[in-house]
């Protein structure tokens, strides 16, 4: 079928380079893209939730150091390295919780430590042509991430998701919503039920309206109709995205994750998550030690322009972006590579050596950029 969610990110040769985005905080309306033209631009990108989701917050990391490369004025290798050093201590500023930009930035690391000898224009190249391939790979380990799902997906399912884990959050096709994709294209006849995902609305603003421009039926509700729809039976399955997953399967993910797995659990409906093997940290033992931003309390006291919550004087807020899911609640995690079951530090310990079969499929189409 027709995919006509626009690109999320890549790099535009206009201006002499530039990394291209959707702008997410303006949809649901019009596609409105996004041309940063300086590293500074990709942070604050990132930071306001422009570019979000972890995978796509990776590919903008990435997108960001090369950036800083076109744009440095350096003449030797020094110098450049320099400029770099400042770029990647900004991008890793940003946002704490998905260990992806760091998995990225680590990435471009590497091609810096390779490639510094060969002089300024080999480098640049070198960290562009490193920085495509990530975002490329992105959406071929969704493709197959939706691929090796159908197994767990059956006929009519009722699936419901929480925040956006779309084309919006990677660099195409989606984690979560590439497995619900995958099953829609299968031909298995599925509905989403898609929470609203409070305080930013990530649900309603972006799986809605992906769910919608692509023809998937789904229902919206409210965050806290969830348990509702579980406990009435009207809930086959849980599949979620992730933002950093510990060694032995916590799952770190949007705030509010936690609720729909205890609620799943009560009611024995699986929770799977979705997400490509850069998701996982495998320097962390548990989920305890996955660091979870805080924003802003504007974003829950305030609903566009009016105050929702006492601001004179000031009620205290607690915001934390992200909860995390302790691995007994997770019944599989999907991969590029496979599906993982439990025991988790033994199986996913088994996803990082294994070969990659993440691959092209002609059937699949694309739901993103590349
Ligand atoms: O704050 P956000 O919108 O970046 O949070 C995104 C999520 O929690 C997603 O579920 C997660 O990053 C997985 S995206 C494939």
């Amino acid at each position: 079928m027709a995919h006509t969610v626009p690109p999320t990110i890549g790099w535009s040769h206009d201006d002499g380079g530039s990394v291209r985005m959707i702008d997410q905080t303006r949809l649901p309306g019009e596609p409105v893209m996004l041309d940063c033209r300086d590293v500074e631009c990709v942070a604050r990108a990132i930071e306001r939730l422009s570019v979000r989701g972890a995978p796509a917050i990776g590919c903008a990391a990435a997108l960001g150091m090369a950036l800083a490369a076109h744009r440095s004025k350096a003449a030797d290798p020094h110098a450049m390295l320099a400029d770099l050093r400042a770029a990647r201590e900004r991008l890793a500023a940003t946002r704490p919780t998905a260990v992806n930009l760091f998995w990225a930035l680590g990435e471009m690391d590497r091609v810096i430590d390779e490639r510094a000898a060969d002089g300024v224009d080999a480098l640049r190249e070198a960290l562009l042509a490193r920085a495509e391939a990530i975002v490329e790979d992105d959406l071929q380990r969704c493709i197959a991430m939706g691929h090796h799902a159908l197994e767990l997906i059956p006929p009519g399912a009722n699936i419901l998701t929480h925040c956006n884990a779309g084309a919006l959050a990677t660099a195409g096709y989606g984690t979560a919503l590439g497995v619900i994709r995958a099953a829609h294209e299968a031909g298995r006849g599925v509905h989403v039920w898609v929470d609203e995902t409070r305080p930013l609305l990530q649900g309603a603003r972006l799986t809605a309206w992906e769910l919608r421009t692509e023809g998937i039926p789904a229902t919206l509700i409210c965050d806290n109709v969830a348990g509702w729809v579980i406990a009435r039976g009207e809930v086959d399955c849980v599949v979620v995205g992730s933002d950093r997953i510990a060694a032995n399967g916590d799952v770190a993910n949007k705030i509010g994750t936690y609720t729909v797995a205890v609620l799943a659990a009560r009611h024995d409906v699986p929770f799977y998550v979705a997400a490509p093997v850069s998701t996982i940290d495998y320097d962390l033992a548990s989920g305890d030690l996955i660091p979870i931003e805080e924003r802003s309390r504007n974003e829950v006291a305030m609903l566009g322009h009016r105050a929702s919550a006492p601001v004179c004087p000031d009620i205290a807020i607690y915001n934390p972006a992200f909860d995390v899911t302790p691995h007994e609640l997770v019944a599989a995690i999907i991969t590029e590579k496979g599906v993982a079951r439990p025991p988790y530090d033994e199986s996913l310990a088994a996803m990082k050596n294994r070969q990659d079969s993440s691959r092209p499929r002609e059937e699949s189409g694309r739901g993103g950029p590349n």
